[in-house]
């Protein structure tokens, strides 16, 4: 059985597009959702023929407003979405749609936690000055970065590297694990395997 996905982002798509093009199945990509106008993310799912909304998310800056995480909520539980993809969604969630998408919302995040939670994570690795960078995909909880580990890929820093290339090539392992993650998720396989392969 088909597993709706939603994926959530503010910026430029990328993980999104790996979600739309990777092998997610039963899991798929029923639309985007954006808090911002002006997300690239909008334009490639132009170019990919996926749903793209913009929903306003209230008047606060890092956050939704209470009653706009309700009617985020609310239009994904009418519409029958089943997975919540967040994909650098720069917003945090707390309220309605984290209670009503609990142990369904999955996030993609720039470093191996619970090392460099929060913003500009390859910047902070990168500046810290490890060794072995990465990425992880897990479950959304009430914390910032902090939900149960879905899966990682490790990601060596090398001599020449600068933030920027560190990041590039987090970037592409991201996209790889994700739609790992997504479809370990939608065959129920996530929470009970400690190695999805
Ligand atoms: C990614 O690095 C993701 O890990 C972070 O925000 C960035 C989004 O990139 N949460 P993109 O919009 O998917 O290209």
């Amino acid at each position: 059985m088909e597993v709706k996905i939603a994926v959530l982002a503010s910026g430029a798509g990328s993980n999104f597009k790996a979600l739309v093009e990777g092998e997610t199945e039963p899991g798929v990509v029923d639309i985007l959702l954006t808090d911002n106008p002006n997300a690239g993310a909008l334009k490639l799912a132009a170019e990919l023929g996926v749903e793209a909304r913009y929903l306003y998310p209230g008047k606060y800056r890092t956050r939704f407003g209470i009653e706009e995480e309700r009617l985020w909520a609310d239009f994904l539980l009418d519409r029958g979405v089943q997975l919540i993809c967040l994909a650098g969604l720069m917003r945090i969630i707390k309220g309605p749609l984290l209670d009503a998408y609990r142990g369904r919302m999955l996030n993609i995040h720039p470093s191996l936690l619970p090392a460099f939670p929060g913003l500009d994570a390859q910047g902070q690795a990168f500046s810290y000055g490890v060794k072995i960078a990465g990425c992880t995909v897990h479950y959304v909880d009430d914390g910032t970065d902090t939900g149960q580990i879905i899966l990682q890929k490790a990601v060596p820093v090398l001599e020449s590297d600068q933030r920027d290339s560190l990041a590039a090539r987090i970037l592409l392992q991201e996209h790889e694990i994700y739609s790992k993650a997504v479809k370990a998720h939608c065959l129920g396989r996530a929470v009970y395997s400690k190695v999805i392969r």
